[in-house]
């Protein structure tokens, strides 16, 4: 069962994330298992100082590496993999998922601030991912949608009927429609092919129009 540790300043970012839908059955089923730690536990003073300014100037905050050192020291196990999760990292992607479900232990760092202190980068990570080119506030959103999207490859996580198969970006292509009952809703109908009962057509249809989608949407996938 992977185990995943997530070190944050903002822990309750992640209550109702951990609590809901498909992630939280497979907590349940102990199909993983999902710490969240709040940074400031591994703080010495008072104040509980996380961050502090930068060395040679500059606006904003810098993370400290005491906390962070502290806590990658007790969490850490024999070949885990420390991820920092910042926009300057490696892309995420559904490949990179599929790897990181197969680890048996991740400690995920979420940045703050302005930036982390260097050193905490040299020593204690070991793999930096961005989920896209976009900057968040922090990074705890990014390291739940790294756990999200992981999860999805852990045998058991998903029924049967969800399997991964058909899904966008396993066969790099995007998705086809789809439709639901009513047949008829509003004047709009659901494309006859698909109420044909004609399995061979409906396939057809289905992967000309996932190729139609991609060739319009992502035709980058297609390269
Ligand atoms: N932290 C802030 N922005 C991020 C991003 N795009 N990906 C991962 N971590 C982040």
């Amino acid at each position: 069962m992977p185990r995943i540790d997530v070190l944050t300043l903002f822990p309750r970012m992640l209550d109702g994330f951990l609590a809901e839908s498909i992630l939280g059955k497979g907590l349940q089923k102990d199909l993983l298992s999902v710490t969240v730690h709040d940074l400031r536990r591994w703080t010495t003073d008072k104040h509980r100082t996380a961050d502090d300014r930068p060395f040679g100037g500059g606006a904003g905050m810098v993370m400290k590496p005491e906390p962070v050192f502290a806590a990658m020291e007790e969490l850490q196990s024999e070949g885990c993999r420390r991820i920092y999760l910042t926009p300057d990292g490696a892309p995420f992607t559904s490949a990179v998922a599929s790897a990181l479900s197969r680890e048996r232990h991740l400690i995920l760092l979420s940045g703050h601030y302005e930036g982390i202190d260097q050193r905490i980068r040299e020593r204690v990570i070991d793999l930096e991912l961005s989920i896209g080119d976009y900057v968040l506030t922090n990074g705890t959103l990014a390291a739940a949608v790294v756990i999200d999207a992981l999860c999805r490859f852990i045998p058991g996580v998903l029924g049967e009927e969800n399997s991964l198969t058909h899904e966008s970006f396993t066969g790099k292509l995007l998705d086809f429609p789809q439709y639901t009952r009513p047949a008829e809703f509003r004047g709009m109908s659901v494309p006859q092919v698909l109420l044909s009962g004609n399995h061979a057509e409906i396939e057809k249809w289905r992967a000309a129009r996932a190729l139609e989608k991609t060739r319009i949407v992502r035709p980058d996938l297609l390269k």
